[in-house]
């Protein structure tokens, strides 16, 4: 299949390079020539792991090509992928839907033929069929379809969840347009099995914020089960274990912390909440999740503020600064609200992050530390943002004779308090008894 892939960001370039990997020929523009000049140098606008190798493999093949020009990649295409941005409206909380709706007006423009369109951008309900209206509004005498095929990657291990999908959605009112999906997908379906599933594009279109906003309703529920344990003494880690183990509950997104955060999560159930009210099915239940993250955040501040008995004039090492490891990605990271909280109240940061060093340090308009030793030197004690591998393994010993103070506040959990006790710190954590 030829596909084009508007849309270099994450998912576009994720998207496209998994397609070229099963052997599709996958173009992917952007209209940022800087940025395509930088793939087709082989350097990757994102850190993503394993994302560089498939890239470099699949362009040295043949498979993969990148343009700044859209009219150049359409012509041909069996199916155009649009993956551009669908950032919150800052008035009201929607979707913005601006560059989705101007990139299918191009496209209507360039098309030559019957071609598929697909939106992989997460799109508010209705919108695959305004995209519809939009192209026979340009181009009437011209057959094409318009699909719904939502992305369900994670940052930081996207490349495994494009190859192993739990499933592919796609929402198709179309006979021509499954049989070119159904193509696409073949790789995914045949050898790995992966469950397909056709249904109509408002359906799809809701399957993708109805699981992301379940996601984060999982995340918010575990998180109140962790102030519960606080304060009976409980251990919120056994709690999710012993819940988890229920298979109708399942193990996974039981992790109590300070609240979700990434591109995703906040955008998408604030989009849902905001549709759910227009269409006069308010969810009440997605309304009071987004609420109890946004409080989260700043409850975590006061938290460590608490722990640390004050932090005017204290030194806060803070280990972690993205919204989760494995990726460079600081949007709506809990340490941007965290951050700045512990600022206004007199500390002084030493911040470190592996990755997402450059990115904070713009955002927050703080210097970063070079290592995690640096962060810790003479600090009045630590916070745990993020848990990086690194920061799981490191050397108990070095961290504490780094630090001025052994205080140590982990909002991740990824020190056991019994070994943190006997390695002589004051250790408090999520969800647990604190030593
Ligand atoms: C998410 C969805 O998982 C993915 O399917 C969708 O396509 C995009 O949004 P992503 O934002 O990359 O992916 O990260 P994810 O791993 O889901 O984590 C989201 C946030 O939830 C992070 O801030 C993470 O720290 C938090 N989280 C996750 C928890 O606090 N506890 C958990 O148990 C799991």
């Amino acid at each position: 299949m030829k596909i084009a892939m508007i849309g270099t960001g994450y998912v576009g370039l994720v998207t496209g390079a998994g397609f070229s990997e099963f052997g599709h020929s996958v173009v992917c523009v952007d209209k940022d020539a800087n940025k395509i000049a930088m793939l087709i140098d082989g350097i990757m606008p994102i850190f993503e792991p394993g994302l560089n190798s498939i890239v470099a493999a699949n362009t040295k093949a043949g498979r993969l090509s990148f343009t700044a020009d859209l009219n150049a990649a359409v012509p041909g295409a069996d199916a155009i992928f649009i993956a551009v941005g669908t950032p919150s409206r800052r008035d009201d909380g929607h979707a913005d839907l601006t560059d989705v709706l101007d990139t299918a007006a191009e496209i209507a423009r360039a098309l030559t033929g019957y071609t598929v369109i697909v939106t992989k951008s997460t799109v508010p309900v209705g919108t695959s069929r305004k995209i519809e209206e939009i192209i026979r509004s340009i181009r009437p005498e011209l057959e094409f379809d318009v699909v719904s095929n939502p992305e369900f990657l994670r940052e930081g291990s996207a490349i495994g969840d494009f190859r192993h999908p739990d499933r592919v959605v796609v929402g198709c009112d179309s006979e021509r347009a499954r049989e070119v999906l159904r193509e696409i997908y073949r790789p995914h379906h045949h050898v790995t099995e992966t469950p397909v599933i056709f249904t109509t594009r408002e359906t799809s279109e809701l399957i993708k914020y109805a699981s992301n906003a379940f996601l984060a309703t999982k995340i918010t529920f575990i998180n109140e089960m962790a102030d519960i344990c606080e304060k009976v003494g409980g251990d919120v880690k056994d709690v999710a274990r012993g819940m988890g183990l229920d298979r109708r509950i399942g193990r996974d997104f039981l992790n109590a912390g300070p609240g979700y955060g990434g591109s995703c999560f906040p955008k998408d159930t604030l989009a849902l909440l905001k549709t759910s009210q227009d269409v006069g099915a308010p969810s009440h239940i997605v309304e009071t999740v987004v609420a109890i993250n946004a409080a989260r955040k700043i409850a975590m501040a006061k938290r460590i503020e608490a722990d640390f008995g004050g932090v005017n004039g204290k030194t806060v090492a803070v280990l972690g600064l993205t919204f989760k490891p494995d990726t460079d990605d600081m949007r709506d990271a809990p340490s941007l609200v965290i951050v700045p909280y512990l600022q206004s109240r007199g500390a002084r940061i030493q911040a470190y992050d592996p990755r997402g060093g450059k990115e904070a340090h713009e955002r927050l308009n703080l210097d970063i530390c070079k290592t995690a030793e640096e962060a810790l030197s003479d600090a009045d004690g630590v916070v745990i943002l993020t848990e990086w591998k690194e920061f799981q393994a490191f050397d108990l010993t070095i961290m504490k004779r780094l630090l001025m103070r052994p205080l140590v506040v982990d909002l991740r959990n990824i020190y056991s308090p019994e070994q943190m006790a006997a390695a002589g710190f004051a250790y408090f954590s999520i969800g647990r008894p604190s030593r």
